[in-house]
């Protein structure tokens, strides 16, 4: 068992007395490319990373939720805007499924850094899929957890978001990203070895509170959908670059972003599996370019740490997530991220930005039942 996974345990039986029947588990991600594609129907590469939130859990019992991280409980059968919609929510959508999901008690505990886009939430959500899917014997595959998984976070959390943090958390392999196609929802492993090659994924969180976050990424969303109907097609997956000549304004800029991004995952995925890490940074810096001038969605904090990059010779960067706030990530050849970090600090520092925090991940399993 992992460090989260035992936590996770040892708070179920300090809470509720007794063994939990399940304990499982599910990672945060971080996107490599392809942003807002998702809900557009296109490609997006995002691989698991080895922070993860654990869950145990058995049936009846009190039908409370325990947090280790917060240290609060909460009644399963309540609702609040707290921690706790999100294992409530998942209960909730294998509910609405037809599935049975309704008397259990759980204690989580978790590492994944929260408010920061590295989906703490999709890692909840994802673990608890699992472990109820395990408890009630639904018998569901992961992909259909991860639709549970997105109906909780669109309906009953009420974020309208797409697929891929989900899908990521419960389907990403250890040493791999995962290209997933978001309209047929198939998702292939591409192999993703940065050590081999002597590279490592720094991540920079501007601790910049993703505020606007919610507004921003509903604006963005119905801008999308406006430009998918003046052309006439199902989802900007399929706009080509000739029909962005037919486009103005908002809807051209957010467009253009969806058409280019699109046509760089796929290209960003074959370049992986060809070991090309040039040409795949410079498809991560175009792609914050793009999301930077087209989809508007970068902040200067996000952008410093891009330049800083690129300035101390790490082969790609680009801000990571909804955007407005949270994280970026570079590559950066292994000895050297230490000097990028702190190059970034002092530039944070002159510019008057708060302190950064950096975090180096590697790409890691998906959700698990362990025990
Ligand atoms: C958030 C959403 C995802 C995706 C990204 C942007 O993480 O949850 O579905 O849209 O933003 O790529």
């Amino acid at each position: 068992m992992r460090e989260t996974e035992k936590r996770a345990r040892e708070a179920y039986v300090e809470q509720f007395g007794g063994e939990p029947e399940v304990v499982a588990s599910a990672p945060g991600r971080i996107n490599l490319i392809g942003e807002h594609t998702d809900y557009n129907e296109g490609f997006v590469l995002p691989c698991a990373i080895d922070r993860r939130i654990a869950i145990a859990a058995a049936r009846n019992g009190g039908e409370m939720l325990y947090s280790a991280d917060f240290d609060r409980s909460r009644p399963l059968h309540l609702e609040d805007d707290s921690w706790a919609k999100y294992p409530r929510g998942v209960a909730w959508a294998l509910r609405e499924a037809g599935h049975e999901a309704d008397s259990f008690q759980a204690a989580l505990a978790g590492d994944v850094p929260r408010a920061s886009g590295l989906s703490s939430s999709a890692a909840v959500e994802a673990a608890t899929a699992l472990a109820l899917d395990w408890l009630f014997g639904s018998g569901l595959d992961k992909k259909t957890l991860a639709r549970i998984c997105q109906r909780a976070e669109n309906e009953y959390v009420g974020v309208a978001s797409g697929i891929m943090d989900q899908y990521a958390s419960l389907l990403g392999e250890a040493g791999s990203a995962l290209l997933i196609d978001c309209r047929s929802l198939e998702a292939e492993s591409v192999p993703l070895d940065l050590e081999g090659v002597g590279l490592s994924l720094i991540v920079c969180d501007t601790r910049v509170e993703r505020g606007l976050a919610d507004t921003g990424y509903n604006d963005r969303r119905a801008a999308c959908e406006r430009a998918a109907e003046t052309l006439g097609v199902e989802a900007l997956r399929d706009a080509t670059e000739a029909d962005l000549d037919r486009l103005s304004g908002e809807e051209l800029r957010r467009a253009r972003h969806v058409v280019t991004e699109n046509a760089r995952v796929l290209r960003a995925a074959e370049s992986l599996r060809g070991k090309d890490f040039e040409v795949f940074g410079h498809l991560m810096y175009a792609s914050h370019e793009s999301m930077r001038d087209d989809y508007e969605i970068s902040t200067p904090e996000l952008d410093a740490f891009v330049e800083t990059a690129k300035a101390n010779g790490a082969p790609g960067a680009r801000l990571t997530g909804a955007g407005f706030g949270g994280c970026a990530i570079a590559l950066m050849p292994s000895g050297n991220t230490e000097t990028l970090a702190e190059a970034c600090r002092l530039a944070f520092a002159d510019l008057g930005f708060g302190e950064p925090e950096f975090y180096e991940f590697v790409p890691a399993a998906g959700a698990e039942v362990v025990g």
